[in-house]
């Protein structure tokens, strides 16, 4: 989220910084702004792309040796052109550009407010940047110390690139939680999200870690941490090309984001939830707690893959709260004349936040009193702010048009909603509660294994390649997931797919059949696990072929299994976040050996804003 990039060094920076933000762009595209240091600090910043500022400055004098650039997924406050980066402090003194969230930031701006300070973004990076300009009034220290200090209040995650405008050769830079890579060029630094902007420039870098401050200067580049120790820097070589590295060395981001997902969703729950207080943190969700819990019904309203988070929402909410739960693809929704009634509670569930059928479905449901909460992906898009509350996903930029990451960061969502509307509501004993706040805090660390173990997904994409059909099948929570894995094959492969309830099956689709039909059992250990079992016998019986998803250490599924794709043991509220994994990599390697192009799979787009 968020791209950065920075030079300083003999030559003209604001070319440097425009290509390098470009590279950075699949981080974020919300607004885009430069600052650069020319007898003083310019800052030029706007909402959109980087293109469009570009367009939006020419004539203007960028002449200068020393800048920093952004180009930001927005977080705190809408995108916007105030709210676009850099920041300049109060005095106008520093500029600064951030990727991150500084979480206690409300509580570092009221004490600057009582301070008498005042802000004109939203954004908790230009409370960050006046902290330290603050401190460095008060202390009567030079801005590295400043930053130091400031640093060491802050929680949450960072990389701020500073420019002093009476100090207009150096660029101070420090991290926590981000990435930052430093270019070591002959009189010339470089700085990025990644190493993609300094590529042509240099091939020696040097990895900035947590808790790390640099003062870059054209012909000095000191480390330190935040104890002010110095720290000699790493100098590495690149051994990459520049398309490479664009997708983060993945060779598709299709593929990179499913392997995001252990931070994505770990971004997703941080500051939210804790485990150890037994608490979750949403505020919009509070806000409307009282009316959510007395809610007759709440209805999911989503397409695609989002439907399907809803699906499984539906059965995490019926059983914490026991409220009855609807799930509408939206497209059906508004056209319906659907009976709503006032207090009915609407989640629209959605990664882009701009399907034109979701958007609409909740704009109908709105006008007839309906409460809407939006679960959403891209913050400031349409649904987001049609909505009347919701919480954001935190997964990050998705450009991988098939949707994977997104998917999990939904279910992380919808059940800390779920926790929190039940445990109010005290429809879950305070155990229960407990442990599954516990258990899905240890969700990122159970994906990250997931991902460890699916080397053999790779020989299974080869094997089944050439199958004309498939049929994914699972029971209660995994249902739903079938149907995900379904949709992904379908998309990515154009490999026909239906996903069914397993019992269903024996209703009509068992006659597909025979020993040329692979059956994807989403099978994992839960209380319906016996009953999968059964119907894994029943296809076996008829020669179909047995792919399952288990959890590690079943034998009774691997038995009747031709293949599995192994998963670690979870609570079945939190299992489908796990049994995603292996059914979004075998679409994959599927899509790939059968030479598709999985990033951008024809007919479809990232964002369906038409009806
Ligand atoms: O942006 P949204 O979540 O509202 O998009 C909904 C669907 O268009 C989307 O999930 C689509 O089905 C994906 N291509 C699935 O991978």
């Amino acid at each position: 989220m968020c791209g950065i990039v920075g030079y300083t060094g003999p030559r003209e920076a604001y070319p440097i910084i425009i290509k390098g933000l470009k590279r950075l762009e699949y981080r974020g595209y919300d607004s885009t702004g430069v600052a650069l240091q020319n007898g003083g600090l310019k800052v030029y910043k706007k909402k959109g792309k980087v293109a469009e500022l570009e367009d939006s400055i020419v004539g203007k004098d960028l002449h200068s040796n020393v800048g920093i650039g952004h180009t930001r997924w927005a977080t705190h406050g809408e995108p916007s052109d105030r709210n676009a980066h850099p920041h300049q402090s109060s005095s106008g003194r520093l500029a600064m550009i951030h990727n991150g969230i500084i979480e206690n930031y409300n509580q570092l701006k009221k004490e600057l407010i009582n301070k008498g300070y005042t802000f004109s973004s939203d954004t908790d990076t230009e409370v960050l940047l006046n902290f330290i300009e603050e401190i460095k009034k008060n202390n009567n220290c030079s801005l590295e110390e400043a930053v130091r200090v400031a640093l060491k209040r802050v929680t949450g995650a960072y990389v701020i690139l500073l420019l002093d405008s009476e100090d207009p050769e150096t660029i101070i830079a420090a991290r926590k939680g981000s990435p930052l890579v430093i270019g070591v060029g002959k009189g010339e630094h470089f700085l990025g999200s990644d190493a993609s902007p300094m590529l042509e420039y240099t091939k020696e870098v040097v990895y900035v870690n947590d808790y790390e401050l640099a003062i870059v200067k054209p012909d000095e580049l000191i480390l330190k941490n935040l104890g002010n120790e110095k720290i000699t820097p790493y100098v590495q070589k690149l051994d990459i090309e520049l398309a490479a590295i664009e997708k983060g060395g993945y060779e598709h981001f299709m593929l990179k984001e499913i392997f995001e997902q252990p931070q994505t969703i770990y971004d997703c729950l941080r500051g939210r939830l804790d485990a150890t207080e037994g608490t979750i943190t949403m505020s919009g969700i509070q806000q409307y707690a009282e009316q959510i819990m007395n809610a007759n019904r709440i209805v999911m309203v989503a397409c695609g893959t989002s439907w399907h988070a809803g699906l499984i929402a539906e059965y995490i909410f019926e059983e914490l709260c026991r409220i009855n739960v609807e799930v509408e693809y939206a497209s059906e929704f508004r056209y319906r004349n659907p009976v709503i009634n006032k207090g009915d509670v609407i989640i629209a569930i959605s990664q882009s936040g701009e399907t034109a059928d979701t958007l609409v479905a909740i704009e109908n449901a709105k006008a007839k009193g309906a409460i809407i909460l939006g679960v959403v992906n891209v913050v400031g898009s349409s649904i987001a702010r049609m909505s009347h509350a919701g919480a954001y996903t935190h997964a990050g930029p998705e450009i991988g048009v098939a949707s994977t990451k997104a998917f999990t960061a939904q279910l992380a969502v919808l059940t800390m909603i779920a926790l929190k509307i039940g445990y109010i509501k005290g429809t879950i004993p305070h155990k229960r509660y407990m442990h599954l706040l516990k258990e899905l805090q240890e969700v990122p660390e159970k994906v990250a294994w997931t991902l460890k173990h699916s080397d053999n997904i790779r020989a299974l994409a080869e094997k089944y390649k050439d199958a004309r059909d498939f049929l994914y099948l699972g029971r209660g929570y995994n249902f739903p997931v079938a149907l995900e894995g379904a949709l992904k094959l379908k998309e990515i492969s154009y490999i026909h797919a239906e996903g069914y309830p397993a019992a269903e099956m024996k209703h009509g689709p068992i006659a597909l059949v025979d020993e040329n039909l692979p059956v994807v059992f989403v099978a994992t250990k839960d209380s319906y696990h016996e009953k999968v079992i059964s119907n894994m016998q029943e296809i076996k019986a008829r020669k179909g072929k047995v792919i399952s998803v288990i959890t590690e250490g079943d034998d009774a599924s691997t038995a009747l299994s031709e293949d599995v794709m192994i998963v670690p043991e979870a609570d079945e509220i939190l299992a489908p976040m796990l049994s995603a994994i292996p059914l979004q990599l075998l679409a994959y390697y599927i899509g790939v050996v059968k030479g598709c192009d999985v990033d951008k799979p024809r007919n479809l787009a990232k964002s369906v804003t038409v009806e």
